[in-house]
């Protein structure tokens, strides 16, 4: 079986890029990170990416018209990286069914919450206001809706009365950093079989 190539797409701060270029250069995951790719040109995420020896690239959301021509040019990084597995790990933008088939089955995401409720971009926000007493992480592949594809891994945690958003974001954070580079590694030992909605685990 061949090695799988890594690009790790982020918007921000890249605390689980940081995750997974720790467990890649421990040998857990026997992958490796060619490319890191960011939307926004001050993303943490291409410090970290330096700092590890990484290529990181901005394709920068402003400065491409439409959706398409962004996702054409985050698929031409790719591709030239040789890029064979997909991790969108913070990677704030939905992608579109064009981005989706060209790595179809082989796009990763986390969510910090556990789906399918809590779908979208405030998902702490919308855990506190709902009064749920767990929440958690989950890996999924990605599928053509949003945060709907079959779910890989989920962790949860309990939701305290004294929370806010921020102090369940790290606490579910913590659980993110476990999950995800998990995830990756069944993904390249070949352990994770997809049988419709449901993510078979071989191990
Ligand atoms: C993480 O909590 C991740 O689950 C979340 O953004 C944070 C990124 O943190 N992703 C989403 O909300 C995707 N919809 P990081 O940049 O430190 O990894």
């Amino acid at each position: 079986m061949s090695r799988e190539v890594l690009g790790i797409l982020c918007s921000g701060r890249g605390s689980n890029l940081q995750s997974i270029i720790e467990n890649v250069n421990t040998g857990k995951i026997n992958a490796e990170i060619k490319i890191v790719l960011t939307d926004k040109p001050n993303a943490m995420a291409l410090t970290r990416a330096k700092e590890a020896g990484i290529s990181g690239v901005c394709v920068d959301r402003k400065l491409y018209e439409t959706r398409e021509a962004f996702e054409e040019a985050l698929l031409a990084e790719l591709k030239k990286a040789g890029v064979t597995l997909v991790i969108l790990a913070g990677f704030m933008r939905l992608l579109s069914p064009l981005f989706v088939r060209a790595y179809e089955k082989r796009i990763m995401n986390i969510h910090p919450a556990l789906l399918p409720s809590f779908q979208g971009a405030h998902a702490h926000r919308d855990v506190l206001a709902y009064g749920v007493k767990v929440s958690g992480a989950t890996v999924h592949f990605v599928d053509e809706g949003m945060d709907s594809g079959p779910i890989i891994l989920q962790g949860a945690v309990s939701v305290l009365d004294e929370d806010t958003e921020d102090t369940l974001a790290a606490r579910v954070l913590e659980v993110e950093h476990k999950l995800y580079p998990e995830a990756i590694r069944l993904f390249v030992e070949g352990k994770l079989k997809i049988e419709g909605r449901k993510v078979r685990i071989l191990e």
